[in-house]
């Protein structure tokens, strides 16, 4: 085979792709995420990959397997989501449903992890040897590659950016930590935070919207129309990453900083506080080499990295050429 499947699991959109061994997307198809719960969520995976397969008839011998990225706690050895509160999945044991239903070969992978993969090898962190690799969506979640390789940990679950703590005794998180870096700067939480200011009284011009109903999409758009409220929001956001972005400098002295995600569609009025912050606040001999960068992969990522591992040892010789 020369063609795998990637498929990525995020709390709001799924994406299947055709990739071909050297990464590049063939066909995709795409599916908002359904909010029935797993059975919901695992339908809807089910008519993405045929509606993928059906618009691009290729020839089956050519596919090698499918790989699936999913936000959450994995277990890749019996690739089953072990707990991933985006997508309301405990326990789903994808890859034996997968393999059943496809009669292909399936493989598991933290969808930040197959995002800094994808983007190590293809995108904006090419030919560097330390990189880790941000998404801020509807989760927050990081890929840490480091000295040339991806830093799995002892489950393959290394990376979860979004549950370190920033605030000892902060905002209770639904992984049982407190004061977890997603509570403060995910899609989720930013539009829990605006719309929580703007029921106590806070004055913004989205206060024309009903009250709860404000997104993060909401946000943008005010920010972008100069509105104080939005922007101020978006810049707590940044300080808040950037205690983060340090925090991870200083454990893994990166060359480069990618960042990736929804969220960062924003990013105009984000990285500008995540770039103070480590400039005040990193230790200067390390922070002063590190750049920070946007994915130039954009939601693809997921799906090509998800995808490559299944052409690993090619990849890996195609870095290391
Ligand atoms: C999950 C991570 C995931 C991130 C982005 C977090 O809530 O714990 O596993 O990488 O969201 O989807
Ligand atoms: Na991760
Ligand atoms: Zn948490």
């Amino acid at each position: 085979g020369d063609v795998a499947i990637g498929l990525d699991l995020g709390g709001t959109k799924i994406l299947a792709a055709l990739i071909s061994k050297d990464g590049k997307v063939i066909n995709q198809t795409e599916s908002e995420t359904s909010k029935q719960g797993q059975d919901g969520i695992y339908t809807t995976i089910l008519t993405t990959i045929t509606k993928l397969l059906v618009i691009e008839d290729i020839n089956p011998n050519r596919l090698k397997g499918i790989g699936v990225a999913s936000a959450g706690i994995i277990d890749s050895t019996q690739n089953v989501i072990q707990y991933a509160k985006n997508l309301g999945m405990k326990n789903f044991p994808i890859g034996s449903l997968l393999e059943a239903h496809f009669q292909l070969p399936v493989k598991l992978v933290n969808d930040a992890n197959a995002a800094a993969v994808a983007e190590w090898i293809w995108g904006a962190g090419r030919k560097k040897r330390n990189l880790v690799y941000i998404t801020v969506s509807t989760g927050v979640g990081a890929g840490i590659i480091s000295n040339g390789r991806l830093l799995t940990g002892a489950n393959d679950c290394a990376g979860e950016f979004g549950h370190i703590s920033i605030m000892h005794n902060g905002i209770q998180c639904e992984c049982g930590n407190r004061g977890c870096l997603e509570k403060y700067t995910s899609g989720t939480a930013i539009a829990k935070i605006a719309n929580e200011r703007l029921l106590a009284g806070e004055s913004s011009s989205l206060g024309s919207i009903k009250s709860g109903d404000v997104t993060s999409k909401h946000l943008a758009a005010a920010a972008e129309e100069g509105d104080v409220f939005s922007i101020n929001l978006l810049k707590e956001v940044g300080e808040y990453l950037g205690t983060g972005v340090n925090n991870l400098i200083h454990l893994f002295n990166p060359e480069v900083i990618v960042f990736g995600g929804g969220v960062m569609n924003m990013s105009r009025f984000i990285v500008p506080s995540i770039k103070e912050a480590v400039r005040t606040y990193g230790i200067s001999h390390m922070a002063k080499g590190v750049t920070i960068e946007t994915s130039t992969l954009g939601k693809k990522a997921g799906v090509m990295g998800a995808s490559g591992l299944f052409f690993a040892n090619d990849q890996h010789d195609k870095f290391m050429s």
